[in-house]
């Protein structure tokens, strides 16, 4: 009888490890602390499924660091197994701090998330350089200015 109540303890153990699926799927990018990302550029999230019984990854959020959705970033579902997104275009309008929200399904149909390491966005290039090739429209006539400098009165 005394071995009862250890018995109960180990069963439980086992339950509550079967129970959580998600348990072992991680990401293993973004994982540094400290990244600027650039608006529009191109990133990817990647992960490891490890023991868990996650079967696909199915979206991809980006959350401000207030918890609020900016924008869904990339769709699936794609297997786990893939273990990365690829890349996909940073869809953001703001400069802040934001991570990722990665959602996925279990082979038994549970939902797993896990949120990534915060990340700094920015919306513009740092440095513009001279030989800038942006899509912005030209301007159709700008070779010359259009009104001289007035010379001022002595
Ligand atoms: C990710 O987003 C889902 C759905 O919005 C939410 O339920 C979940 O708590 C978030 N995950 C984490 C780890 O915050």
């Amino acid at each position: 009888m005394k071995y009862l109540s250890f018995i109960m303890m180990i069963l439980a153990s086992i339950i509550k490890i079967l129970a959580d699926e998600c348990n072992g799927w991680r990401i293993t990018s973004p994982i540094v602390e400290g990244l600027v990302w650039t608006a529009g550029q191109y990133y990817d999230i990647s992960w490891e499924p490890s023991n868990s019984q996650v079967e696909t990854v199915d979206i991809v959020d980006l959350y401000t660091d207030n918890n609020e959705l900016a924008a869904t970033q990339w769709k699936g579902p794609i297997s786990v197994k893939t273990l990365t997104t690829g890349n996909f275009q940073l869809r953001v309008s703001s400069t802040g701090t934001y991570y990722l929200n990665v959602t996925a399904t279990t082979s038994s149909g549970g939902k797993c998330s896990l949120n990534s390491v915060s990340f700094t966005v920015i919306t513009g290039l740092p440095e513009p350089s001279s030989s800038d090739t942006s899509t912005f429209p030209a301007p159709t006539s700008s070779l010359a200015p259009t009104s001289s400098p007035t010379l001022g009165d002595p």
